[in-house]
């Protein structure tokens, strides 16, 4: 199966910060965990470079926008290694592939008796690029802001819409028929009854600044940024060529996008594609926000969390693990210190680290580091690999639905069972009492550890290639294909080390 993985463009205003990494390492994850099942796996990310946020942010720092956003979009393009993911393509919307798409897509659209010509006037927000109605709005200190806080102005100007509001039963329709193409489902429901409340035709140009992909055949205006924005997920893969190999394997997508952006990809997005007669994303999963120590994370807070900061703290699999064992993906979650070292401690130290050292170090001092298949199994081994097999099918139904901290809760019941079993076996007494027995018992336990191992590895994939180093297990000959069937065949066992050093609780 081929499978199409996407991260919002971000915006290039800023550096980075862990709202970013956020959903990047969330669909790093989804990445390796559809290409442990066999898919092939095109994974996207980049940079949305237009737009007045961009240009004002520009202005402010005294360079050409085309200098300022080649500047930018550095940090970000940085960071994806950093981060550990292994992205297939990293997209600019000021590259010349993109411009084209876009204004491919504009002229799709024209040509369907999609787009006219009018005058908007009303609310803008450029730090959320958006237009509001005033019974969205909300008054403080006299002035309109939005639900968020963001300021808006009163703008006035010619521009081009869009027929949104023809598309409002379609939506609808669709939405009814694919309940779970938006996820999670309160997400879905509020999206649907956004779209039952009535859709108005959507501004989609601007006159009044220029830094923007001109609209065809009228240089007066730039395109509404969000139009260019949405488009990178066709143009990475060919779009306009329909016939490019990427665009016919990979279309349509899984879109990764954080809640504050649902709309635009799930009502806006949707219609621009049914109106150009491109089949709709296959999934828009959309995730909640961190706060920082119970507080909304804002640069005017100063409480913005660095990226390579965090990581260099605490390393890259533990943060990987607790952003995503932490919090229900979906939901909003609070970033706080005490909550990293009781995450790391608890399930990576205790529970997994010291199932594979005790493992990996009794086996080398007592077995001569080699553990050969079991032959006769008990119960007590038939149950463990009940739990084996229980586990997997959950974590695999969770991944599918990119419940990911559901789906390392199963893999961390299966490595506790692990542990339970090693104490009730007593390998440490089997050495006096009975030697085939212990070994028989090592290599079960060996087992868990390396399937667990396996089953982590898209979230942790450095520790859990370290875990497999121990035990000389090639993961590429394993796409979990036969992963409840226990090894045939020699495990054997080398340089044990410690993978997840306890965090000091301060
Ligand atoms: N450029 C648009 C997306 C266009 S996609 C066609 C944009 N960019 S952004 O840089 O502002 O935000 C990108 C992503 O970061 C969004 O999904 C947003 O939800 C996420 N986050 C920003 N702050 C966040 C947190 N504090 N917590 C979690 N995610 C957050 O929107």
């Amino acid at each position: 199966m081929n499978f199409y993985i996407t991260t919002p463009i971000y915006y290039t205003n800023d550096i980075p910060h862990i709202g970013h990494a956020y959903t990047t390492i969330a669909c790093d994850i989804i990445a390796r965990y559809n290409k442990l099942l066999g898919n092939n796996v095109f994974f996207l990310t980049g940079t949305d470079e237009h737009g007045q946020k961009v240009e004002k942010a520009a202005i402010n720092s005294n360079l050409k926008p085309k200098e300022f956003v080649d500047k930018l979009s550095v940090n970000f393009i940085n960071l994806i290694p950093f981060l550990g993911c292994e992205i297939d393509d990293f997209i600019r919307t000021t590259e010349e592939r993109h411009i084209k798409a876009s204004q491919e897509l504009w002229k799709q659209l024209e040509k369907n008796n999609q787009i006219y010509l009018s005058n908007y006037e009303g609310w803008y927000s450029v730090r959320d690029e958006a237009f509001y109605l005033e019974n969205e709005l909300k008054k403080i200190d006299g002035k309109y802001v939005t639900d968020n806080g963001s300021p808006v102005e009163w703008v006035k100007e010619e521009s081009y819409f869009f027929k949104l509001s023809e598309w409002q039963d379609k939506l609808i329709d669709f939405y009814e028929n694919n309940p779970e193409s938006i996820l999670p489902k309160t997400r879905y429901n509020e999206v649907l009854s956004f779209i039952k409340g009535g859709l108005k035709d959507l501004s989609i140009s601007r006159t009044t600044f220029n830094w923007g992909v001109p609209v065809p055949n009228n240089s007066k205006h730039v395109m509404y940024v969000w139009i260019d924005a949405l488009c990178n997920y066709l143009t990475a893969i060919g779009y306009p060529d329909t016939n490019n190999n990427n665009y016919k394997k990979f279309w349509p997508a899984t879109h990764i996008v954080g809640k504050d952006i649902l709309r635009f990809h799930a009502v806006y997005w949707p219609a621009f594609l049914m109106a150009a007669g491109i089949e709709l994303p296959k999934r828009i999963f959309a995730h909640g926000w961190w706060t920082n120590e119970g507080k909304k994370i804002s640069k005017s807070l100063g409480n913005v969390i660095d990226p390579y900061d965090i990581i260099n703290e605490y390393g890259l699999d533990q943060i990987r693990f607790f952003l995503f064992r932490e919090v229900p993906f979906g939901n909003d979650g609070d970033f706080s210190k005490k909550a990293i070292a009781n995450r790391i401690n608890a399930d990576l130290s205790n529970n997994f680290g010291n199932l594979v050292q005790r493992i990996s170090s009794f086996a080398v001092k007592n077995n001569d580091s080699i553990l050969k298949p079991a032959e006769n199994l008990t119960n007590e081994d038939q149950n463990l690999i009940n739990i084996l097999q229980n586990k997997f099918d959950e974590y695999c139904k969770f991944m599918n639905d990119q419940q990911i901290d559901r789906a390392i809760k199963s893999v961390l019941e299966l490595i506790s069972a692990g542990n339970v079993y090693v104490d009730t076996q007593a390998p440490w007494t089997l050495k006096k009492t009975n030697k085939i027995r212990m070994e028989e018992v090592l290599y079960i336990v060996t087992n868990i550890i390396i399937k667990s191992a396996i089953m982590l590895y898209p979230i942790i994939p450095t520790s859990s290639k370290k875990i497999l180093n121990i035990f000389n297990y090639n993961m590429d000959n394993n796409k979990f294909e036969n992963f409840t069937k226990l090894i045939n065949q020699n495990i054997k066992i080398d340089n044990p080390e410690p993978i997840f050093p306890r965090i000091l609780n301060d």
